[in-house]
């Protein structure tokens, strides 16, 4: 499973890539407000977010309401740079703006995926990558995690060939909270977890290789006082 990291930060995404082990970046347009970004400058950062990933695949959000808007929206921002993907949410419009913009061989990511059948409408109409969230599921005390379980297994089913730019849908766990939902995607076999830089960090921290460090350096210290 591969890691992208979710956020519009572009400290974070620069510190996670410098981990060696960073595959892609999604935003969204609560993402972008948490920067303190002005509307004049969501273009220009998306570009800025593309240039510092150097080809990796970064989700950057339409905010249109219609799919004329959301083409229109999308065409620009794929336009932007090769690696951007445009992410459109999963209702009439978004549909359709996935298509017409899937046709086009521009790669999409469908969001605010909540259900196995929204999944499937998703990939027929020609998306690249599908947003299921868990972390939300779990907010209204439902399980995230089985409903992810669905989503995969339903796509994981099908052979997407012909559907769109590059015949295969790949799964983003989406709306990621915890190290354990990170491990519970992989085991799931979803092809790659979003995750904000805080969950990304606590994924990396573990109380016995901090206990394991201090121990290693404390002995090699004692051998370098002796030499
Ligand atoms: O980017 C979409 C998704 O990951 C948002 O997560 O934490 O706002 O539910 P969250």
């Amino acid at each position: 499973m591969k890691f992208f990291i979710d956020t519009a930060d572009l400290n974070e995404i620069a510190e996670a890539k410098s981990w060696g082990c960073l595959a892609g970046v999604t935003t969204n347009p609560s993402l972008y407000a948490r920067t303190g970004g002005k509307l004049a400058d969501f273009e220009p950062h998306m570009l800025k977010i593309a240039e510092l990933c150097c080809g990796l695949p970064v989700s950057a959000e339409s905010t249109a309401t219609t799919a004329e808007g959301m083409i229109e929206e999308g065409r620009r921002l794929a336009a932007l740079a090769p690696n951007i993907v445009v992410k459109l949410p999963v209702c009439e419009a978004g549909l359709a703006a996935c298509r017409a913009l899937a046709d086009e061989g521009v790669r999409i990511n469908m969001t605010l995926v909540f259900s196995a059948p929204q999944a499937l409408l998703a990939a027929n109409a020609g998306a690249r990558y599908i947003s299921p969230f868990v972390g939300r599921f779990d907010d209204i005390a439902e399980d995230g995690i089985s409903q992810l379980a669905d989503v995969v297994a339903c796509i994981g089913n099908y052979d997407w060939t012909g559907k769109n730019v590059d015949d295969q849908v790949e799964i983003i766990t989406a709306s990621v909270r915890t190290p354990n939902h990170v491990t519970q995607a992989a085991l799931l076999g979803a092809d790659i977890a979003t995750v904000p830089f805080g969950a990304l960090k606590k994924c990396l921290k573990h109380p016995l290789t901090d206990a394991g460090l201090a121990s290693f350096e404390a002995d090699w210290k004692k051998v370098v006082e002796q030499a």
